[in-house]
């Protein structure tokens, strides 16, 4: 990280904070390094949720900025004040992307844009860039797993518009010399993580009687990680990473849609009967699977907590937060900035 890792006190421009991964993220970093100072812009798209950052609202470290990665009036004005990017914000959904494609360009491929024309211009902010495996396309079952040298070869508008973001990313490395990370990491799970994605929403649907669906026979293959070690991570790359370099995290826990389905059905007491099996999603990737061996070679990383505990942990918080998600059901969550802030 260069000069500003000796700095007593890095100030951080988290994009996406809100949202699931960007919230843990924030919530890990002022409890690591408490002299840290904060900037979560974030947008309060329908996943961005400030209830996710109650706990950091008084914090006079934490300051949440509302408004676009996109506009460049905003961004520039938030750049003169950090050290470095974090960039967590995106729209995340898979099947949002296939409904309605437009959005992910612009916020995925045009707001990455403007993040890296502003620290450019800013005198070269330091960026670390998130980005997913499923921009690697996917794998057949006897595939060997994705690594740093796999090609970009996305399928969903989703992970196309990602590949976008970080082909901006490498560019803006090569030709302005920007000093960016990049990490590819695989499907996260814990806490706060919007019941529209597979394991928040058949935990809180069977923790309302509902049944769950499973696309197609369930045979797809995820490859899931703590969140908590996917900011680790994160960490790790932007004090130890090498400039212009790619790592790839991942959570060595790969599992079809059903086995999970089954493990989660387990967990909570529940029987086979609750899946209800529905049509497949279009294009659905079969694969993804991560060797994160650079990450652990260059910066000693690996993932340290157990997927089976962690996903006991996971279901537990969830039962313990039924208002944190039943306010997301009922769309009282979006309330809370005007509360909070009082505008609109
Ligand atoms: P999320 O949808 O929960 O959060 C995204 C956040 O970005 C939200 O708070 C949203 O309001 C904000 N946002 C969207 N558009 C914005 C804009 N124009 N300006 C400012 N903020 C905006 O997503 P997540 O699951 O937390 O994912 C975060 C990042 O991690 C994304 O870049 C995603 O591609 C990447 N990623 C996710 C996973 C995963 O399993 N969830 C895995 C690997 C990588
Ligand atoms: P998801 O959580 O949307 O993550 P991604 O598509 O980014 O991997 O989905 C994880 C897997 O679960 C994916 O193979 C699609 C499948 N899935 C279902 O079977 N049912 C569902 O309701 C959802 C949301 C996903």
């Amino acid at each position: 990280m260069g000069d500003i890792i000796n700095k007593k006190s890095i100030r951080l421009l988290v994009t996406g904070g809100a949202g699931f991964i960007g919230s843990n993220f924030i919530r890990y970093w002022l409890k690591e390094y408490p002299d840290d100072k904060i900037v979560n812009l974030d947008i309060l798209n329908y996943a961005g949720n400030l209830e996710n950052l109650k706990d950091a609202e008084n914090n006079p470290n934490y300051k949440f900025v509302k408004g676009d990665i996109c506009d460049m009036g905003t961004v520039a004005e938030i750049m003169g004040e950090v050290d470095l990017i974090v960039h967590f914000a995106a729209e995340s959904h898979v099947d949002r992307s296939i409904m309605d494609s437009g959005n992910f360009v612009r916020v995925n491929v045009e707001g990455t844009r403007v993040l890296l024309e502003a620290a450019k211009n800013a005198g070269g902010k330091r960026f670390h860039h998130i980005s997913t495996d499923e921009v690697f396309g996917h794998l057949g079952p006897g595939d060997p797993a994705f690594n740093e040298r796999a090609p970009l070869s996305p399928r969903s508008p989703y992970s196309a518009s990602k590949a976008g973001a970080e082909h901006l990313v490498r560019a803006y490395f090569h030709t302005h010399k920007l000093p960016v990370t990049i990490s590819n990491c695989s499907n996260n799970y814990g806490p706060y993580h919007f019941p529209e994605k597979l394991i928040p929403l058949f935990v809180t649907n069977l923790l309302e009687d509902k049944k769950v669906p499973v696309y197609g026979k369930g045979e797809n293959v995820r490859d899931w990680i703590h969140v908590d070690d996917h900011n680790r991570g994160v960490d790790m790359i932007i004090k130890k990473g090498r400039i212009g370099e790619t790592y790839c995290l991942g959570g060595g826990n790969e599992i079809s849609n059903l086995a999970l389905t089954r493990m989660i059905l387990r967990l909570m007491d529940k029987d086979e009967a609750m899946i209800e099996y529905v049509a497949d999603r279009p294009g659905h990737d079969l694969r993804y699977a991560i060797d994160f061996s650079k990450a652990r070679h260059e910066l000693g990383w690996e993932p340290e907590i157990d997927f089976e505990a962690g996903l006991k942990n996971t279901i537990e918080w969830y039962k313990k937060n039924k208002e944190w998600w039943q306010r997301i059901r009922s769309g009282a969550y979006q309330e809370y900035y005007n509360k909070q802030y009082g505008k609109q």
